[in-house]
């Protein structure tokens, strides 16, 4: 804030129960935080009930292929299939933390019965160059050729 010479609050609160008034903002913006931590059966209802109409729902997370692609025994990304896709909800990890990944249809399924129109659904692919600094999650050339990472686009009509 200080280098760009602005302020605006700064809340600390969980994404499942937000504590703003209804139809309070014009975009709901998360990037590898709430919608991938949170469960979206919460946190798509309350980003829709805050936004304004015509307001913007946009999260970038790790994609439904990751997951589906994850080898558990080896704990690392597979260039194969592994995990049962229809199964993608909830993952619990040793280290205490929880991973929300629905399969796309789902995704959509979610963001329809909560009213939000699916406007873009973005699959980042590295350009030609670029490096990466998530290795051990996936290697350039897996990303290369499967999406990695999906940027949701989704509106409040
Ligand atoms: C991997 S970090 C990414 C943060 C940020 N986008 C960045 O690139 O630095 C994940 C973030 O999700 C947030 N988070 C996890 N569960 C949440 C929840 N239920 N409600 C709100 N935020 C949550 C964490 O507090 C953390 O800041």
């Amino acid at each position: 804030m200080a280098d760009k010479h602005v302020t605006f609050p700064i809340v600390n609160a969980s994404a499942e129960r937000l504590p703003f008034a209804d139809e309070s903002f014009d975009i709901v913006f998360c990037d590898h935080g709430a919608m991938s931590f949170a469960d979206p059966e919460k946190t798509v209802p309350e980003a829709a009930r805050v936004l304004r109409q015509g307001g913007l729902l946009v999260f970038n997370m790790v994609s439904p292929l990751l997951f589906a692609c994850w080898d558990e025994l080896k704990d690392e990304i597979a260039y194969s299939l592994h995990a049962n896709y229809f199964e993608l909800r909830r993952f619990d990890y040793q280290e205490g933390f929880v991973e929300y990944q629905l399969p796309y249809g789902a995704w959509i399924d979610v963001l329809r019965r909560n009213r939000m129109i699916v406007e873009d659904l973005i699959e980042l692919q590295p350009p030609d160059g670029a490096t990466t600094t998530y290795p051990e999650l996936v290697p350039l050339e897996w990303a290369r050729r499967w999406p990695a990472e999906n940027i949701w686009k989704a509106r409040k009509p």
